[in-house]
């Protein structure tokens, strides 16, 4: 039987490195969302056109979020077997500088809509009675600190927290919910960094590299799948060994 996965954040980076992952197996079905098409999510979408529906959505309206997403694109009727709450913003700034605005654009994006999102998803789950998986991307900033990233570090720490107590929650009904902590990547959000930033962080990891988007696409991808069905309420990391 198909499995129907929701995923945000489609358009670059880890996203599309998601969907492919998730796409390399033949009975999976992407239902994908971001603002934007680019050149490769385009691409994508042609070479899977049976399996790969996308909508564009701007994940800082949180009041669409039924209508839009689970209405008009996915159908209630459609089982769904799987969410990956992948696009973030990172509002990068010292504290002392902090602007409310920014700041609630940030959660909106990144903690609120996702939460909602997550509400929907869990009904359809229970509708469906599948065994849901939910992976929240969270980063290492959480647990190590940088300068500069004490908001969008409390976005993330703020979906650990939602992670696990979902897992409570709904563990029973045979959802589960984790999260994948990822270390630094080259995408777009960590390309306004210097070189000699990046290399003062890739010092402080093990393997001395940036973490590679393939490595945590295949993690999100084992935790979707029926192989973690005993894993839930956990913090993965996929970090290089940060340190
Ligand atoms: N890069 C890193 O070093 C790093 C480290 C740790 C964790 N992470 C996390 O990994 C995840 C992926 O990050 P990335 O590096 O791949 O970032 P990215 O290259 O900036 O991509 C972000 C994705 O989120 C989408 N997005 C952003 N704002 C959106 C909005 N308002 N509505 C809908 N979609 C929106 C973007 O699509 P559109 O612009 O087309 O909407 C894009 O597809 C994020 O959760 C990030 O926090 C990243």
């Amino acid at each position: 039987m198909m499995k129907n996965i929701l995923v945000t954040g489609v358009s670059r980076g880890l996203g599309l490195e998601i969907v492919k992952a998730i796409l390399a197996d033949d009975e999976n079905f992407v239902y994908g969302i971001s603002r934007l098409k680019t050149k490769e999510l385009d691409e994508l979408l042609i070479n899977n056109a049976n399996r790969f529906k996308w909508l564009s959505y701007d994940l800082s309206n949180v009041n669409d979020v039924r209508n839009k997403i689970f209405k008009e694109f996915i159908g209630v009727t459609t089982p769904l077997h799987g969410f990956v709450n992948n696009a973030a913003i990172a509002y990068d700034d010292i504290v002392t500088n902090l602007k409310y605005e920014p700041l609630l654009n940030m959660y909106n994006v990144n903690v609120f809509t996702p939460m909602i999102i997550s509400k929907y998803v869990i009904r359809q789950f229970l509708l469906h009675n599948t065994k849901g998986s939910i992976v929240h991307i969270s980063s290492i900033s959480v647990h190590t600190g940088y300068k500069g990233l004490a908001m969008y570090a409390s976005s993330k720490g703020a979906l650990e927290a939602f992670s696990k107590n979902t897992a409570r929650e709904w563990g029973e009904k045979t959802i589960r919910s984790n999260v994948v902590v990822a270390g630094f990547m080259e995408t777009e959000m960590s390309a306004m960094l210097s070189a000699d930033q990046k290399d003062r962080i890739y010092k402080r990891t093990s393997l001395k590299t940036p973490t590679v988007t393939k490595s945590v696409a295949e993690t999100i991808t084992f935790l979707l799948s029926q192989k973690a069905e005993s894993i839930t309420g956990q913090n993965i990391h996929v970090d290089s060994g940060t340190i």
